[in-house]
């Protein structure tokens, strides 16, 4: 008899943003004639910039002719583009080997996927709110999951505490849902946590591309000893539109080594190695000259006018909601404004009250963990137009 992984019982029915998407289609099915304005997951609405388009419609165009075509590529990705990512890391001082960058399709998919490569033995400390996958992948794996929390008080960028020992340390920042990001000090501490402890911190910068002032930090790696305790990865989603086109990368240094149980050295990078030529193809030939693209001179001046246009959208829903009174965090290093629910509602009923009242979508806070009950994320990535109506109906509905 075949048994299944007894470790999805302890999952929620189903994942966040399917959850919402049903709930959404069926608003929509009862009310046709209701314009909803989709708020909710952050998926980009401005099309691929024309260096990317330029860039793949070259290798359309090369894999139509004998002598360009290309079949299998390298399944940690072309040269070409983690040459192009290496100079992208040295623009804000963080020198990085070829070798050390895996592309693949996505962050999302890296995150879970990262999860083979560590023994299910370790503990995993997930900060709370946070992105869902770090959580739903460990339990998948069975693993044993501590929380620390992110709240007002520590301007929801939780610290290392001394008395609780874990393994492996989930950190995002710019923080996704919560908009904020850790100072240079505070990933020291992060990267002198690890040290100490043998740890592994796996950081997440798929909002670097955002953070607004050169003070923050776009990479774990500009602390000193990061690539001996941490792996980061990072995605071109949100830095260039590519949530349908798929492409994202991962750095795994070669300095980065831990023991098996058994005490024997591993070094992660070969680890990560083998699981990628075991496990993924590479991402196709195409996607990867579009990326190489947006790491171009060109191609990142479109990439930052969209961002600034995100982020104009992001800056106009908090400056809706704190005319009335809701205090908002986020939105300054982030396309995401965390903010209070009014009057006292959980998260799940302002949820409602909006699609119910104002047919707009966002996400509730509870959805990401238990310390986002009472709060609500809204994404700056929809089109200006809708960003628009959105805050106008908020602002006459909650007035
Ligand atoms: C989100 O809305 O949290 C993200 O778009 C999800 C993702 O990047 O997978």
């Amino acid at each position: 008899m075949a048994f299944v992984n007894e470790n999805y019982c302890n999952l929620k029915e189903s994942f966040l943003f399917a959850d919402i998407a049903h709930k959404v289609e069926a608003y929509s099915a009862a009310h046709p004639e209701k314009k909803i304005i989709r708020l909710g997951i952050g998926d980009v609405t401005l099309p691929l910039v024309p260096a990317v388009i330029d860039a793949m419609a070259k290798a359309v165009q090369e894999m139509g002719v004998k002598e360009t075509f290309r079949g299998y590529g390298p399944e940690q990705g072309y040269t070409f583009l983690h040459d192009a990512i290496v100079k992208y890391y040295a623009s804000f001082g963080v020198e990085l080997e070829s070798n050390e960058i895996f592309i693949s399709d996505g962050a999302k998919s890296d995150c879970g996927n990262i999860t083979d490569i560590f023994s299910n033995a370790n503990t995993i400390l997930i900060p709370d709110p946070v992105y869902p996958v770090y959580l739903d992948t460990n339990i998948m794996c069975g693993r044993k999951i501590v929380y620390m929390e992110g709240k007002p008080e520590n301007n929801f960028l939780p610290m290392p505490d001394e008395n609780v020992k874990a393994d492996v340390i989930y950190l995002c920042s710019p923080n996704n849902p919560t908009g904020a990001a850790y100072t240079k000090e505070q990933l020291e501490a992060w990267v002198a946590y690890a040290m100490k402890n043998d740890a592994v911190i796996l950081y997440d910068a798929a909002y670097e591309a955002y953070v607004a002032d050169a003070s923050i930090p776009r990479s774990i790696f500009v602390v000193e000893d990061a690539k001996k305790c941490a792996i980061e990865l990072c995605s071109l989603s949100k830095t260039a539109g590519f949530t349908g086109t798929r492409c994202g990368y991962t750095v795994v240094p070669h300095a980065l080594v831990r023991k098996t149980a058994g005490g024997k050295d591993m070094e992660l990078n070969k680890m990560w190695l083998r699981r990628q030529t075991t496990k993924f193809n590479g991402v196709p030939y195409i996607i990867q000259r579009g990326a190489e693209a947006v790491f171009s001179e060109v191609g990142m001046a479109q990439c930052r006018e969209n961002i600034a246009y995100y982020m104009e959208n992001a800056r106009l829903i908090k400056e809706g909601f704190e005319k009335i009174g809701v205090q908002c965090f986020g939105g300054v290093h982030s396309p995401y404004i965390w903010l209070k629910c009014p009057n006292g509602m959980s998260s799940w009923e302002f949820f409602d009250y909006l699609l119910d009242n104002l047919a707009i979508v966002g996400t509730p806070g509870a959805g990401f963990g238990t310390m986002g009950e009472g709060y609500f994320r809204l994404t700056g990535f929809g089109s200006r137009e809708n960003t628009i109506e959105a805050v106008n109906r908020i602002v006459e509905g909650l007035k």
